[in-house]
């Protein structure tokens, strides 16, 4: 898909559909006050007969319309001019989006940029825009053969946006190659997610790796350590978690290199990467079981974020760990019961095989010190009770470092991918005593999100780290189950704002 910026000159647009915003207030902006007028008012008499009143997401499909130079149109009711918001900004494209999906149209050019949001400038309108025009027309159909089904849903080649100044064409053009490539790194993360678990294991993720670094052969190189390799680093927490496993576990170390300068941030990104989850010996219910292939999109997000880095060449040092693994019943499955001595020396008691995300986040945090990180973030499908907390609208942050959920939160509130800090007092650390073991690999039942990410807390204590629990917010559960790319949207801002501010 390709997409413009063009100032408001309608004559000069060759485009098949033109997508208009109309407030509640019948005011009517720059642009539709020209098609207004060229069409002898063929717009106010719509309004003036109530065939169109301007409600929030109300929809009016045009066509022939007098003196117009496009075929088609597409108003949307914009509601009350001062409730516009970020919010109601990208569902207005998401509305636009279900009616051209049932049209054959090759180029659109949208007048909703030309919209007046308090606090939104042009760069974020066309981030924005572009952001729900890609989530919207995504679909996974690597597995239809039938060729109609498989066929792509819509046609369109090329996409305009409309704007006032040439200042703004400069901030659009900006906008639209962060919007891109951000985007790209997103479907390539879902598409990785929405894999079935007999294909995407943890070859298969090694390999892709490989792949990503012959796409970016500049910046990018991998490190595979293979399941003899962690036993002889000592990382028995990790492997035991995959002996259950035909799939052996497998570590896959994507190093991006965005600059020489020694100054410049270490970051490093950990994605739990668990391709099937049937919950080992601790076996989970049947019920949805086929929705836990996507307890690897902590990995595949980590995947997308060094796809985004590379492909924007950000001037940041980063590391992207898949840590992947695949937690079955077997007779080498690993036991409750079992005492495990983690890579750092410390000794878990297994009471629950289930929680085997934690046994292999907490060998990889002690892996990662070797790389001195700065930063270290890790990205898990961790918890149920993330999803009981939170839902599926919020993703959990936990972590040792204030400025950290701060800088976070300014990544959170720039994009909206809603995150929210839940607390590591030292109460909770008490839940994981053991009488036998330095800890326990589960709490007692009760706020188990803080539990878990005070058990990997003990593994992070060298450098500054933060835990996201994606477990309600990377996937769409139930019939239209897919990935939903989350948190892309925060992560990726996350790493273009540290890299505009990236001497230590
Ligand atoms: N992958 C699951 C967490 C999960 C559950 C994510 C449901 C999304 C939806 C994780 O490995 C797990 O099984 N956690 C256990 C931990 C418990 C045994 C302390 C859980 O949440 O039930
Ligand atoms: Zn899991
Ligand atoms: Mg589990």
């Amino acid at each position: 898909m390709k997409y413009n910026i063009q100032t408001l000159f309608l004559e000069k647009q060759h485009s098949d559909c033109f997508v208009f915003g109309i407030f509640e207030d019948f005011k009517l902006c720059f642009s539709i006050k020209k098609i207004d007028e060229d069409s002898n008012g063929y717009i106010n008499q719509l309004i003036k007969n109530k065939d169109f009143f301007g409600k929030f997401n109300e929809s009016l499909f045009l066509y022939s319309i007098p003196n117009v130079y496009s075929t088609k149109i597409i108003l949307l009711g914009c509601g009350r001019r001062k409730d516009l918001n970020a919010d109601r900004y990208k569902q207005l494209f998401q509305t636009s989006i279900k009616i051209i999906k049932n049209l054959s149209l090759k180029t659109i050019t949208y007048f909703l940029t030309e919209l007046n949001i308090e606090g939104i400038d042009i760069y974020w309108k066309v981030r924005f825009a572009i952001s729900e025009i890609e989530d919207s027309l995504y679909s996974f159909k690597n597995f239809k053969t039938d060729t109609n089904k498989k066929k792509i849903t819509s046609l369109i080649d090329s996409i305009n946006f409309s704007v006032f100044s040439d200042n703004d064409i400069v901030l659009g053009n900006n906008a639209i190659k962060y919007g891109l490539a951000i985007s790209k790194g997103k479907k390539i993360s879902k598409d990785l997610s929405n894999m079935p678990p007999n294909i995407c294991n943890p070859t298969y993720l090694a390999t892709k790796a490989i792949e990503l670094s012959q796409n970016y052969p500049n910046c990018i190189t991998i490190d595979i350590v293979n399941y003899q390799d962690m036993k002889n680093l000592g990382m028995n927490a990790y492997v035991s978690v995959g002996m259950g496993s035909n799939n052996k576990s497998l570590m896959s170390i994507i190093k991006y290199k965005g600059s020489t300068d020694n100054k410049v941030k270490n970051i490093v990104l950990i994605g739990k990467g668990v391709t099937f989850d049937a919950g080992g010996i601790s076996i989970k219910p049947s019920s949805k079981l086929d929705e836990m292939k996507f307890d690897m999109s902590g990995a595949s997000i980590v995947f997308g974020l060094m796809s985004i880095v590379a492909e924007l060449q950000l001037p940041l040092n980063l590391i992207g760990v898949l840590a992947a693994s695949e937690n079955m019943v077997g007779s080498k499955s690993f036991r409750p019961g079992d005492i495990l001595t983690t890579m750092s020396g410390k000794t878990v008691e297994i009471l629950d095989t289930d929680a085997e995300g934690r046994l292999i986040l907490c060998d990889v945090l002690t892996y990662v010190d070797k790389f001195n990180p700065d930063i270290v973030l890790d990205i898990a499908t961790l918890t149920g009770a993330c999803v009981v907390a939170l839902g599926t609208y919020v993703t959990g942050v936990l972590s040792n470092n204030k400025n950290l959920v701060q800088d976070l939160q300014r990544s959170s509130n720039q994009t909206g991918d809603l995150i929210w800090e839940m607390p590591l007092f030292k109460e909770y650390y008490k839940d994981l005593n053991s009488n036998i073991a330095d800890m326990t690999n589960i709490g007692n039942n009760s706020a188990g999100m803080i539990t878990a990410a005070c058990f990997l807390s003990n593994f992070a204590k060298k450098y500054i780290w933060a835990h996201l629990d994606i477990a309600g917010t990377a996937w769409i559960s139930g019939k239209n189950k897919g990935s939903t790319g989350r948190p892309i949207d925060l992560l990726s801002q996350f790493l273009i704002n540290q890299s505009k501010n990236n001497i230590l």
